[in-house]
């Protein structure tokens, strides 16, 4: 059952105290009425998902698709990784070391920095943070760890199959092997099958702020992984580095049979644009799949392209919500999903954003959006229709999920 009703958010300010002569141009009224939650709604909201008890998102089984494994380190492993070679964990706020677990949770509150940031500032700090956390995978125990944590709370969530993506350069650029972190992954998920009940497959990741020359590299690496990669994605700060400037990996990866699919991170730039090379161009055709892109709710004609070519898209709200401040971010979840397009929510990141894993970010769409059960049902269709995993056990979650 929605228990939606016994919520109460409070409702986003709506700049009512601005006086608007009437020469003012519609489209800047429009602009200006685009609402910015303060932070003190954002907290509201994340505490109430946070703590939701909603028994059907619990209990429904699910396909995770948007997860980055980097984005899994919580506090309590980076602590425990690094205690375990004795090192220390350094506060990016003071670059001191962390004198405590708890000095290092503080640095991941998120909420309370914004203010200071904006977006831009914010994704800023978002990859300071991030790719701070790489500092303690060092050898195949680290990696193996960093996946367990992860397919633990995948099995705990009702996870049955999920495809993370992980970002081999920000390990080799480190000095960390290839093979080193790839052990690490394989015997955890191995594991994950035959423990948990969690399937996986694995999705890498370039980063777009290093050179296409380094990806090419990073891809021919891991052409002995074969089988454990299913696609090959592009993450990390978009500003300036469209699709495109990656389009020989992206072409020799399709031709050797990878799937394809690219980061349109929300509130870029250029995100109209991006989303266009990666609907229509990527790979020589167009990817496979698009990893947010929620701007497509914008632009009639991106949309149908999205609908026609029936793209699926990885969708994590709760991120929005916290990077771009934008009120307006649900409705365009709706305006995507009412459209008939086959969106499937992710968490992203969830240790460096609040804490807010698949469950809770689907919970915020029952609160925010008042999606229902059946919607549920259909979120997780989608995500199983657009997953890569093998049609048996695409067969097996559909067929628990009609019984479900
Ligand atoms: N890499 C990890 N998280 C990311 C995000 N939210 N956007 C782009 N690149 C990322
Ligand atoms: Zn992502």
């Amino acid at each position: 059952m929605n228990d939606v009703q016994s919520i109460c958010f409070p409702i986003p300010s709506q700049q009512s105290e601005l006086y608007f002569p009437l020469y003012i141009p519609l489209c800047l009224i429009m602009a200006l009425n685009a609402s910015v939650l303060s932070n003190k709604t954002l907290r509201d909201y994340r505490n109430t998902i946070h703590q939701h008890n909603d028994k059907f998102i619990k209990n429904m089984p699910k396909v995770e698709m948007h997860v980055h494994i980097e984005g899994t380190m919580t506090p309590e492993l980076r602590w425990e990784l690094a205690q375990r070679r004795g090192e220390s964990v350094l506060n990016i706020n003071t670059q001191q070391p962390c004198e405590t677990l708890s000095e290092l949770k503080s640095t991941y509150e998120l909420l309370n920095d914004l203010d200071a940031g904006g977006v831009d500032g914010g994704m800023q700090r978002f990859f300071k943070l991030y790719y701070g956390g790489f500092s303690v995978l060092q050898d195949e125990e680290d990696f193996y760890r960093l996946a367990m944590n992860y397919f633990r709370k995948a099995a705990s969530m009702n996870i049955r199959y999920c495809e993370p993506f992980f970002d081999p350069q920000g390990h080799t650029r480190r000095g960390v092997p290839f093979k080193t972190m790839m052990d690490g992954f394989k015997r955890a998920q191995s594991e994950a099958v035959r423990d948990l009940g969690v399937h996986c497959q694995w999705m890498m990741c370039m980063l777009r702020d290093m050179s296409p020359e380094s990806a090419m590299d990073h891809y021919l690496q891991a052409l002995p992984y074969r089988d454990m990669i299913v696609g090959i994605g592009l993450d990390s700060l978009e500003v300036d580095r469209p699709p495109l400037l990656f389009e020989d990996v992206f072409l020799r990866a399709r031709k050797d049979g990878f799937k394809i699919t690219c980061h349109c991170d929300v509130g870029d730039k250029d995100t109209l644009r991006n989303i266009g090379q990666v609907v229509d161009q990527l790979g020589g055709s167009g990817a496979d799949r698009i990893d947010h892109g929620l701007h497509a709710a914008d632009d009639s004609f991106l949309l149908q392209r999205v609908k026609g070519k029936d793209l699926g898209m990885t969708i994590c709200p709760w991120g929005y919500l916290c990077y771009s401040g934008e009120a307006q971010i649900i409705d365009r979840v709706r305006t995507l999903f009412n459209a008939g397009i086959r969106i499937a929510i992710g968490s992203d990141d969830p240790s460096y954003m609040e804490d807010i894993w698949l469950n809770n970010s689907l919970y915020l769409l029952r609160v925010l959006g008042n999606f229902t059960d059946a919607e549920f049902v259909q979120l997780q269709r989608n995500a199983v229709d657009i997953c890569w995993a093998s049609d048996d056990i695409k067969a097996a979650i559909l067929k628990e999920l009609e019984d479900f």
